[in-house]
């Protein structure tokens, strides 16, 4: 049998729950939407939580919240899902790339000055594979350029910087539920604030720019990005698994580590001393990938790349839609050469975590 590099916890406990909720026959936005957005009220420490078709629409929202459009610019790095450009380019501002830190993968703070214009409006880090950047350092560049942090945390539900956490620092924050995310609704995503004006701009954008359904007068422009209670009702079992799932994470993470120690060419992504990370994929980098890759292939272990950089990616190359798409990525790029994602998923049995370390190391003896 194939060990997958990442399957959701799904079971009967969301089966037999959605059950019960589409038996109450309301089917959109109502009172299981509210109680998964509470979670997260209470459990991050955020004053709004906002419920959201996924984060895409989300990142979009936000970017409209703050009036970002035509002539701004915004700066994300290079090494992300492209989703997190998208949404900037459907809003009608300009991404801008930054390089990242070889070591965490997120924004590298040394080299985000000079990509600063005077047309810069924000800036989105992204917390890749659960972890950050200097949260501190990014905050004060924002406040003393007057920027926007939204920050992109589609991969980083439940880690922290100075035990804060990550998508309840900046302005704006949010999650995606995807079905491969650390908890999933299917499609979905969450929407973090403090600010209660936010909030409002951002409820109206989703919701047909209105603050209540039922009412007819739109004062506001505003889209169709509501969540439903059928991934309302899966949200809701699976926020009670989210500590088991990150604590398997961490034990399967911790294993690769230590299992392949051996391996001097084999390296691991390394978190900010401030930073606690979740780890939604367990990423090893090595010049020898491609060939580990088919081996590993053959051995009916999939893996993943880590993403493509922005830069690389044909559809930008073609559309000329980024600032600076010529510039020089060395790290982003050499990350991506070298970077795979290893099996992550709660389920993974100790006898696959084992066997996959194993033909690892079977790998190098071969070599
Ligand atoms: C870093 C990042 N940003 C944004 C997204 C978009 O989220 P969604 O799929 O919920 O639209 C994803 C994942 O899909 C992601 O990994």
């Amino acid at each position: 049998m194939k060990i997958n590099q990442i399957k959701p916890w799904v079971n009967e406990a969301e089966a037999n729950y959605i059950k019960k909720i589409v038996q109450k026959t309301y089917l959109t936005e109502g009172d299981e939407t509210l109680k998964f957005e509470k979670y997260f009220i209470k459990n991050f420490k955020v004053k709004h939580s906002i419920s959201i078709s996924n984060w895409t629409s989300g990142i979009f929202a936000c970017l409209k919240a703050l009036n970002i459009g035509k002539n701004d610019e915004v700066i994300v790095p290079n090494l992300t899902f492209v989703a997190t450009t998208n949404a900037i380019i459907l809003a009608g501002a300009t991404p801008v790339l930054c390089d990242v830190d070889e070591n965490n993968l997120c924004l590298d703070l040394n080299k985000i000055n000079n990509k600063i214009s005077k047309k810069t409006k924000a800036i989105i880090p992204v917390h890749l594979y659960g972890h950050c950047c200097d949260m501190d350092k990014l905050n004060k560049i924002c406040k003393k350029k007057k920027l926007y942090l939204i920050e992109d945390a589609a991969q980083a539900i439940y880690s922290t910087y100075k035990k804060k956490f990550l998508g309840t620092i900046g302005i704006l924050g949010g999650f995606s539920f995807y079905g491969n995310k650390i908890i999933t609704t299917g499609e979905g995503g969450l929407i973090l604030t403090n600010s209660s004006k936010l909030r409002n701009k951002i409820y109206e954008i989703k919701n047909h720019g209105r603050l209540k359904k039922g009412i007819f007068v739109h004062k506001e422009i505003g889209y169709n990005f509501m969540f439903t209670e059928m991934q309302a009702a899966i949200g809701n079992i699976q926020v009670k698994k989210l500590k088991k799932i990150l604590k398997r994470k961490k034990e399967i993470f911790e294993t690769y580590k230590k299992g392949l120690s051996t391996i001097k060419s084999i390296s691991f992504m390394q978190n900010l001393a401030k930073n606690k990370p979740v780890h939604w994929f367990s990423n090893i980098f090595t010049k020898d990938k491609l060939k580990l890759k088919k081996f590993l292939e053959k051995n009916k272990i999939q893996t993943r790349d880590i993403f493509l950089p922005l830069n690389l990616q044909p559809c930008y190359r073609k559309y000329k839609i980024i600032k600076n798409i010529k510039d020089r990525f060395p790290v982003s790029n050499k990350i991506f050469n070298t970077g795979l994602s290893l099996p992550s998923s709660y389920n993974l049995k100790n006898s696959e975590l084992n066997l996959i370390i194993n033909k690892i190391k079977k790998f190098y003896s071969l070599k």
